[in-house]
């Protein structure tokens, strides 16, 4: 979603179904759902667990949904209560989780945010079974026009570096009332997407797309074809790249 229309809420009801929401375009960037009947699936940064939901609903034997954040996945944990056993929700560091192996990983809007991004990918990579579909779609990236996430809410592309994290830490204390040292400290890892695939490339799998700019539709369409070609170019790929889609199958 552009940081322009972004609504900071702490109500995580609302957060719960505008994540419900966001899962089909998500899947649109992917070509579609993927086969999910019968599979056991992760949902990395699962957040407050709409995606979980979706993904039960899509036909998945059994979601398990982990989160470093416990305030959303205690409201998560609560609103699918009624999937028992089919839905288990952790707010726990994957990297020291035993959740078994996985036929299909799912991971949304979350791999901007994760440090240290190499070992914590690795991990999740490990809980895939072989031959397991890795779907890694996420936005906006750091250096990306509202790489900020809507900190401040504002029309002034790359308001962040323009006026640097400070103008971040503080609209964020705004919202929130804590304070944060820095970007990594209020969770931004500030990965480009040269670091992401550099990253993917070394993950025991093998990467069936990684697409970046992926939209489908409507008006940011018509931007992605005019500005695509110069996204492209090295010098501006760091600075427009905003999605990024990686399919990837473990070996
Ligand atoms: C922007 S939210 C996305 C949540 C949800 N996937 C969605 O699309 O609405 C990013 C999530 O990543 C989680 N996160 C950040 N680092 C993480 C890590 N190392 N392990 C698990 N989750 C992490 C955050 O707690 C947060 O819930």
């Amino acid at each position: 979603m552009a940081a322009t229309k972004t609504v900071r809420t702490k109500d995580r009801s609302i957060v719960f179904e505008n994540h419900l929401d966001s899962t089909f375009e998500y899947w649109r960037r992917f070509g579609g759902v993927p086969p999910l009947k019968g599979k056991r699936v992760l949902d990395f940064g699962c957040g407050t667990g709409g995606m979980v939901q979706r993904l039960i609903d899509n036909g998945a034997a059994e979601v398990v949904g982990v989160d470093i954040s416990e305030y959303a996945v205690a409201y998560g944990a609560e609103r699918l209560a009624p999937y028992g056993d089919r839905v288990k929700m952790y707010a726990a560091d994957i990297r020291t989780l035993d959740v078994g192996s996985f036929d299909v990983i799912v991971s949304q809007n979350t791999l901007e945010h994760v440090m240290p991004l190499g070992e914590v990918t690795r991990a999740v990579a490990d809980r895939a079974k072989p031959g397991a579909d890795m779907y890694f779609g996420f936005s906006p990236l750091w250096y990306s026009p509202f790489g900020h996430h809507g900190y401040p809410i504002t029309r002034l592309p790359w308001h962040h570096l323009i006026f640097g994290d400070k103008a971040v830490l503080d609209a964020m204390e705004a919202t929130s009332g804590k304070r944060y040292a820095d970007a990594f400290d209020a969770g931004f890892n500030k990965a480009t997407p040269d670091d992401f695939e550099a990253m993917f490339k070394t993950l025991p799998a093998d990467i069936v797309s990684l697409r970046r700019n992926i939209v489908t539709g409507g008006w940011k369409q018509t931007v992605a074809s005019i500005f695509g070609p110069i996204a492209d170019l090295p010098p501006f790929r760091k600075y427009m790249t905003v999605s990024m889609y990686a399919h990837l199958r473990k070996r």
